[in-house]
């Protein structure tokens, strides 16, 4: 009998510092009226003295209790983030510790794509009968590796984290999943460090980051829809990465989504790169608009590039 990875358990957080765009018009030659209208962004949370673990386990936490499955019950463990908080051990290890799990856990880089690279390979391991609970999260602490002088970056990226619990269903689940990567873009969007000794800061070039986005998105859409053999109007929501509301607002024209059927969540909580997806899913779960049922186009693309989808049946 076929298995399908079905996501019965959603959970986020966030640190409770808000930095709006009018504090940012404090330290950075911007304005408010700027950025809310290239980006959709009109306020972030960075972390205080929180790591990229503290954020994954409260996220954790949220995820498994509304699952109704406790620590002991996970089977693997995959953290996506590009934002570790050490170089050893995974920081998924140490999520595995301080949830008093005792599964495999490893981390999963693939920047802003993380959370869509983190779920397709959670899926295979359901699929293919090696494990039954797999909890995937996206947790990143970004204002680490922002240089806060460089207006065209620190106003766009955030910290946050998401989590979903994934189960084994013989009825439904995740339909479909589609990875794709191309590091000849590595000067496009990279982190400019030298060495391990050094942690760097994101250097991009925000035009034509917005460009491949856009037209790789859109290309990627159009072929899930095509793989699986649906139109967009099958599709109750769209959940993107939140890197930009103009991208997002492209991409969902492209295959004649209405953006009443795209859950956004950029304006409070701007790029929180592999935690965006799931901090945006929690979001419209908890809130009444996903419902059981409804059909889930989840869509991310991140630095360098790596870009991916997944369509679920929620
Ligand atoms: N405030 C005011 N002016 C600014 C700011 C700012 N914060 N940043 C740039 N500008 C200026 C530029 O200097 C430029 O001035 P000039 O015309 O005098 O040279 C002007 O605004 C236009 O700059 P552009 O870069 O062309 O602006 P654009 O409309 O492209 O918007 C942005 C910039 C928001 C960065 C956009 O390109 C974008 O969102 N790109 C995609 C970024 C993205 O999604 N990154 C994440 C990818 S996922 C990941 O892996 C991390």
């Amino acid at each position: 009998m076929k298995r399908f990875a079905r996501i019965i358990g959603t959970g986020s957080y966030l640190p409770s510092k808000i930095v709006t765009n009018l504090d940012l018009e404090k330290t950075l030659d911007t304005t408010d009226e700027w950025i809310t209208a290239r980006t959709g962004i009109k306020e972030r949370r960075i972390v205080t003295d929180e790591s990229t673990c503290d954020l994954a386990l409260e996220a954790s936490k949220n995820a498994l209790e509304m699952a109704e499955i406790s620590p002991s019950k996970i089977d693997l463990i995959i953290l996506a983030t590009t934002t570790p908080d050490k170089i050893f051990p995974a920081t998924a290890t140490m999520l595995q510790d301080r949830l008093g799990a005792s599964c495999p856990a490893f981390d999963l880089q693939a920047v802003c794509a993380g959370f869509v690279f983190a779920l397709s390979t959670a899926q295979q391991y359901i699929e293919n009968g090696s494990f039954k609970n797999i909890l995937v999260v996206g947790s990143e602490t970004m204002s680490k590796i922002v240089d806060w002088n460089d207006r065209s970056t620190a106003i766009l990226f955030a910290d946050g984290a998401g989590a979903v619990l994934i189960s084994s269903d013989n009825a439904t689940g995740i339909k479909h999943s589609k990875l794709y990567s191309d590091g000849s873009f590595l000067s496009s969007l990279h982190v400019n460090n030298n060495g391990i000794n050094d942690l760097g800061t994101i250097e991009m070039l925000g035009n034509e980051v917005f460009k491949i986005a856009v037209n790789r998105l859109s290309d990627l859409a159009e072929e899930t829809l095509k793989d699986c053999n649906m139109t967009s109007d099958e599709i109750t929501w769209m959940v993107p990465h939140q890197a930009n509301i103009r991208i997002i607002k492209a991409v969902a024209k492209r295959i004649n989504l209405p953006m009443s059927k795209v859950i956004q969540t950029l304006d409070t909580h701007g790029n929180t790169s592999a935690a965006s997806i799931p901090l945006a899913l929690d979001v419209g779960v908890r809130d009444g608009r996903i419902k059981k049922g409804d059909m889930l186009l989840f869509e991310g693309i991140g630095g360098g590039f790596s870009w991916g989808s997944v369509l679920v049946e929620y």
